[in-house]
């Protein structure tokens, strides 16, 4: 049964990752696959639900090209076709043009005989594990949100459809996707598992310690918005700033998912934004001084002056390096001169805490140095 089959894979892949590494939506999601591989009852009943959840997600521009296993040279022949399809997916109500040309492709597969997101999941593995890359990673990680959304928790399903529709636009138009063009960061609240899921981020930070009822909150490269809305549920004013507005849309689709009214979303460039001095009781900066995606150009000496000029004296700013084992050469994503850098921030800020975090990925992610630092 396709059901059982496609639940044992994910358990497979699941097994090999830490415990350390699992995440609530995690937990909750191996506990429907275990069901379904131990109950062939539940299989049974489930079958044609999973039939229709299949179809569904190949019928959205979103998922289409995300998770076709596009190495297949007889799906890579089909790109033309599948462009239409796309199209016709979204415009035309002709679901049995769309689907019969699912089960054509489907047909063309490597994997004749399995449907086409079982071919998907398939795809994303070695003979052991998951291949160590982002887009099988990502393919994976965005299978197992739809699982999870459509058998698990479907409160926020047509919200998890309009988010995954930005980041398809975001692959189609914008010059750099974190992840694979997966979700960067994780909400538990939105059951999005996120290479980085926020709400356990936020207490392995221990952000309640730092943010209180009146705190004015900036966070700079604030992304998806999932950790700026959990950062929202308890500070007075989160104001996130990011550059990219296809990130900016999902973090407003966001915002009203959850009610927030607290939370400003801002698409400008760091290096450009403008606010009164003084403005912010925190700051936040995880992993955004030199972005891999080589879009904030601004040096390392004025970020953080800059970030000292918005706090209020005795703000906090909350930090988390990129890689600290890089070769310290100044290169995007390189923190291998943390110590100077660190240096640099305390002729402005106060070391409050230091502490390596763990990474939720932990093949293709790394752990970082977060830092907490008062302004002098
Ligand atoms: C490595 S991600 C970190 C995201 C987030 N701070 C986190 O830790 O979850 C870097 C983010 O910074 C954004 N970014 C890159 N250049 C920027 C700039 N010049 N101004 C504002 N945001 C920028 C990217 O689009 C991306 O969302």
């Amino acid at each position: 049964m396709v059901i059982t089959q496609c639940a044992d894979h994910i358990l497979r892949a699941f097994a090999s990752w830490p415990e350390a590494a699992l995440c609530a939506r995690d937990t909750r999601l191996l506990a429907f696959c275990r069901e379904v591989t131990q109950k062939p009852a539940l299989a049974n009943e489930l079958g044609s639900a999973w039939r229709s959840f299949e179809d569904d997600l190949f019928l959205q521009p979103g998922f289409l090209d995300f998770l076709l296993p596009l190495e297949d040279e007889a799906v890579r022949a089909a790109q033309a076709d599948l462009a239409r399809l796309q199209i016709a997916g979204v415009a035309t109500p002709d679901r049995a043009e769309a689907q019969a040309f699912l089960r054509g492709l489907a047909a063309q597969t490597a994997d004749p005989g399995r449907s086409l997101l079982e071919s998907s999941l398939v795809s994303c593995f070695r003979r052991r594990g998951l291949r160590p890359r982002w887009p099988f990673y990502a393919r994976f990680l965005l299978i197992t949100d739809a699982v999870y959304q459509r058998f698990v928790d479907d409160v926020h399903a047509a919200v998890f459809a309009r988010l995954v529709h930005q980041q398809f636009l975001q692959r189609r138009h914008w010059p750099t996707s974190y992840c694979g063009g997966y979700f960067y960061q994780g909400s538990a609240a939105l059951g999005i598992r996120g290479v980085k899921p926020s709400e356990e981020r936020y207490e392995a930070y221990q952000l309640d310690r730092y943010l209180t009822s009146d705190s004015r909150v900036l966070d700079i490269g604030g992304n998806a918005g999932f950790l700026a809305a959990k950062m929202a549920q308890r500070a007075a004013q989160v104001d996130m700033i990011e550059l990219n507005p296809f990130l900016v849309r999902v973090a407003d689709e966001v915002k009203s998912a959850l009610s927030l009214n607290n939370l400003r979303t801002i698409v400008d460039d760091f290096q450009f934004f403008d606010s009164p001095a003084g403005q912010y009781d925190v700051v936040v900066s995880l992993s955004n001084h030199a972005t891999i995606d080589t879009r904030l150009s601004i040096d390392f000496h004025a970020y953080i002056d800059k970030i000292a000029r918005l706090l209020a004296p005795g703000g906090l700013l909350i930090f988390e390096s990129h890689n600290i084992n890089g070769p310290g050469r100044g290169l995007p994503g390189d923190d291998g001169d943390i110590e100077d850098k660190i240096a640099y921030m305390q002729t402005r800020f106060e070391v409050l805490d230091r502490y390596m975090v763990d990474c939720w990925v932990p093949a293709l992610d790394i752990d970082k140095l977060f830092l907490v630092l008062r302004k002098a």
